[in-house]
């Protein structure tokens, strides 16, 4: 049993491995890219918006956006296409992937097209020169000098950043730490876990620009072997696209329209963005943050339970082949599920799966939770079923009823009093975990915090304000949950 338990385990994941690399070589060989992106009227931009002025959320006309040069590139492509431009925020070291999975149709983030990058996408003609820097608390101003100075010290850069990678080869006895986002660095570095972060120059000018603690101090890495110029990403042999994307490209450098018209524009959204900070402000963030997070958690939980209750009785099949198959594979998959890392199920959903049909975030993280859960929920209904005496079955079952019949209105109405309590658990545990999904970019709460944070440069208070949160939404949770249980007990 333990051998074919592990030889179906082994099938499964060779079946996954074996898709997954079959998926990532099939490339189209003939390029129809630009027609297609004609065809369907937009063209989507990958970006991360914490890099101001490239990219950055800043609030406009009373609504949250992506703003910033970066932005007015993609517009001036988008518009010379004949195509809506369409924004899509994620974390920048998602953006190549969610590009080469065909969730954005492009990436524009203030991106260097450097040669491992090319490798696995193709770029434009480059649109603006950036230079690095590094910015500092300005109480330090006497002892950082550049990259050379941080000796025993700690510098932060975004993760899957260029500067990562210099700072990481070109600094000695300096620690060099990664965070996701550029914003959570600038934070690292005002409450000294960081004491200088590397970003590119306009970029290093913004924040300090809008931050009187900040100051800036020239980096010195040696970038003789490196393009530290900005470019628009596309997908690997999107040749048709590249070279209508080159034309508008070529246009903006030509007429300078970035230091023209798109910086000083950018400059302005800075400047009028830090006005209100105030977290009652963001309210309306917060609640459709709140309303994202029950969406998924109800319909998660909901679905996980069918789910769950078809692998339960999957797993507890008997007699002949078919059958048992039925059992192993149900034991294979729940297993499988709770020995891997949700996010990284969120993430397979949402790239893998995204190869074959392109699922929109929210039901790629609906499905991925969904998944996940009827794994657990399988187990809580398997004990509770068990969990009721055999006797019952056997009295029914000799007064004549069948065992579907036998099953539905004898045990399932018992083993569900004795499974509500886990069944509140997971639904209390999934409003706190489908956090996770915010990594895909669906709006739940933790999402919408970190929009808060961007916007206002604000770091602790919404976190506190989120915490808060979640805690009257499992609290009130629990104790709606804790009603029913002792209603159930009463009848
Ligand atoms: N220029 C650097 C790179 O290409 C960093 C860009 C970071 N961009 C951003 N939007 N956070 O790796």
């Amino acid at each position: 049993m333990k051998n074919k338990l592990i030889m179906a385990i082994a099938l499964v994941m060779a079946l996954v491995a074996g898709w997954a690399a079959t998926t990532t070589t099939a490339q189209a060989a003939t390029d129809n890219s630009l027609a297609k992106v004609q065809k369907k009227g937009t063209l989507i931009m990958g970006t991360s918006p914490d890099y101001p002025p490239y990219e950055f959320q800043a609030t406009v006309h009373g609504k949250s956006q992506v703003v910033g040069m970066d932005v007015a590139v993609g517009k001036k492509i988008a518009k010379d296409l004949g195509v809506k431009l369409v924004v899509k925020s994620m974390s920048f070291d998602s953006l190549l992937v969610a590009l080469q999975t065909g969730k954005v149709d492009m990436v524009i983030s203030g991106m260097n097209p450097t040669p491992a990058r090319r490798k696995n996408v193709d770029f434009t003609h480059t649109y603006y020169q950036g230079g690095y820097s590094i910015v500092i608390n300005k109480n330090d101003k006497g002892i950082y000098k550049d990259k050379d100075s941080f000796v025993g010290k700690t510098i932060g850069a975004q993760t899957g950043s260029t500067m990562y990678n210099e700072s990481k080869k070109q600094t000695s006895g300096t620690t060099v730490k990664g965070m996701t986002s550029v914003s959570d660095l600038i934070l690292g570095l005002q409450s000294h876990k960081l004491q200088g972060v590397a970003m590119e120059k306009p970029s290093a000018q913004a924040y300090v620009s809008n931050n009187k603690e900040l100051a800036m101090i020239p980096s010195h890495f040696d970038l003789s072997a490196s393009d530290t110029s900005a470019s628009v990403a596309f997908a690997k042999g999107s040749t048709s696209l590249v070279a209508a994307a080159n034309k508008s490209v070529d246009q903006i450098r030509k007429q300078d329209l970035v230091n023209k018209d798109y910086l000083p524009a950018a400059g302005k959204y800075l400047k009028t963005n830090t006005v209100n900070t105030s977290m009652l402000h963001y309210w309306k963030a917060f609640l459709k943050g709140i309303e994202y997070t029950l969406i998924i958690t109800v319909c998660s939980v909901f679905f996980g339970f069918i789910l769950g209750v078809l692998l339960s009785l999957a797993r507890m099949a008997q007699g002949g082949v078919f059958a048992t198959a039925l059992r192993w594979l149900a034991t294979a998959y729940v297993e499988f599920i709770r020995g891997t890392p949700m996010m990284v199920q969120v993430m397979f959903v949402y790239f893998g799966l995204g190869l074959i049909v392109n699922l929109p975030a929210l039901m790629s993280g609906i499905i991925a939770i969904s998944l996940n859960s009827g794994a657990y929920i399988a187990e809580y209904i398997r004990g509770g079923i068990n969990s009721v005496d055999k006797g019952q079955t056997e009295a029914a079952r000799s007064l004549g009823m069948t065992s579907g019949y036998t099953m539905r209105y004898v045990v399932l109405p018992q083993a569900l009093k004795n499974i509500w309590p886990s069944l509140g658990n997971e639904f209390i545990t999934l409003i706190k975990d489908s956090s996770i999904v915010s990594i895909i970019g669906v709006s739940e709460l933790i999402f919408q915090s970190n929009i808060v944070r961007s916007d206002t440069y604000r770091g602790v208070a919404p976190i506190a304000v989120i915490m808060v949160l979640y805690f009257i939404m499992t609290f009130t949770a629990s104790r709606i949950l804790n009603h029913f249980e002792r209603k159930m007990q009463h009848d």
